[in-house]
C-alpha cells in the first residue's frame, strides 16, 4: 500500500492528494498507525531477530543452491531493513527525531508540501556533505530489500506453517510469489524513481490553507518546520517543468503554511 501510494509520486498532484486522504484520517491516524503499522512491525522485528539468531547456520558455501541464496538474502535484507526503517522513520515520521527536537535533516511535511519534502528526503539530503547519492541508493536498496523480503517470506512462511505441503503446491505458490515480487519491484522502483529524479521545488498545494496549517501542526507536533529546501542548498537539481493537470486544484491556498 505504502509503495503504491509512493508510486503515484510520478504525478506530484496525485501523490499530494493521496497523502491528504491519509492525513484526513486525523485524529485517528496515530491510532491506526500504531495498530496497523508500528505494533506489527515491532512484533515482526523482534520475532525475526529471534529466528535469525536461533536459525541454523548458513551452509551456502557447502551447498550452493538457489534456496540457500534466498535464505541468506532473507536474513541479510532483514538486518538491512532494520537500519533502513530506523533511518526512514527517524527522519520522515513525526515520531522520529522530530519528537526529540533534533534538527538538520530533511523532514516530511504532509501539508501541501508532501511531494517536495519527499523528493528532498530521497534526492537531495545532506548535499553539502556529499551524501545525497548515498541516501538515494539507501532508499533504492531499502525498497528492493523490502520487496524481496516480503515476496520470499510469503513463500517460505507458507511452507513453515504447513500451508503448502506438496512439491506441486510449493511450486505453484512459488510462481505466484515470484510474480508478486516482480510486480512489487516495478511498483517500488517506480516509487523510488519518482522522487529520486523529482524536482524538490515543484509545488503541489491542494489543501485549503487553514486545514494545511492544522495538518502541519499535527505532523510536526506543534513545532514549526523549516523550509525543506532552503534556497542555495540544492543548486542544479531543477528539472524541466513537469506536466500539471489541466484541472485547477480545489481551493488553492493563498499562502503556503510551514514554508518560509
Ligand atoms: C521509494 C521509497 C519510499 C518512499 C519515498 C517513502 C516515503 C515515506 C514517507 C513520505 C513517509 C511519511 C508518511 C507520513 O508521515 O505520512 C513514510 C513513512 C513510512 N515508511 Fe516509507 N517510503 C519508502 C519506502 C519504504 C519502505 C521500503 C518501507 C518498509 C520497509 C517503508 C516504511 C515506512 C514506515 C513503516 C513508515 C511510517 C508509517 C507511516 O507513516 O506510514 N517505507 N515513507
Amino acid at each position: 500500500m505504502h509503495l503504491l501510494v509512493n508510486a503515484t509520486g510520478v504525478n506530484p498532484w496525485a501523490y499530494q492528494q493521496n497523502v491528504d486522504k491519509i492525513h484526513s484520517l486525523e485524529p485517528m491516524l496515530p491510532l491506526i498507525e500504531i495498530v496497523a503499522i508500528f505494533i506489527p512491525l515491532l512484533v515482526h522485528a523482534i520475532y525475526g531477530i529471534y529466528i535469525a539468531n536461533a536459525g541454523v547456520k548458513f551452509n551456502t558455501t557447502k551447498y550452493n543452491y538457489g534456496g540457500n541464496l534466498r535464505y541468506t538474502l532473507q536474513r541479510w535484507t532483514s538486518w538491512f531493513l532494520l537500519l533502513f526503517i530506523a533511518y526512514h522513520i527517524g527522519t520522515l515520521h513525526k515520531w522520529g527525531l522530530a519528537l526529540f527536537g533534533v534538527e538538520g535533516y530533511p523532514k516530511f511535511n504532509p501539508a501541501n508540501a508532501a511531494y517536495e519534502t519527499t523528493v528532498t528526503a530521497v534526492r537531495v539530503p545532506y548535499t553539502n556533505m556529499g551524501l545525497n547519492v548515498a541516501v538515494s541508493i539507501l532508499y533504492l536498496l531499502g525498497t528492493w530489500s523490502a520487496v524481496f523480503h516480503w515476496a520470499n517470506g510469503l513463500w517460505t512462511s507458507a511452507i513453515a506453517w504447513g500451508l503448502t505441503v506438496t512439491r506441486n503446491s510449493q511450486q505453484r505458490w512459488g510462481h505466484f510469489c515470484f510474480g508478486f515480487g516482480i510486480v512489487m519491484m516495478l511498483v517500488g522502483t517506480t516509487a523510488w524513481a519518482a522522487f529520486a529524479f523529482g524536482d524538490p521545488n515543484f509545488e503541489t498545494p491542494t489543501m485549503p490553507a487553514a486545514r494545511a496549517q492544522e495538518v502541519h501542526a499535527q505532523a510536526s507536533s506543534g513545532k514549526e518546520t523549516l523550509h525543506p529546501n532552503p534556497a542555495g542548498v540544492n543548486p542544479g537539481t531543477q528539472m524541466a517543468p513537469m506536466r500539471v493537470p489541466t484541472t485547477a486544484p480545489m481551493n488553492p491556498p493563498p499562502a503556503r503554511p510551514g514554508r518560509h
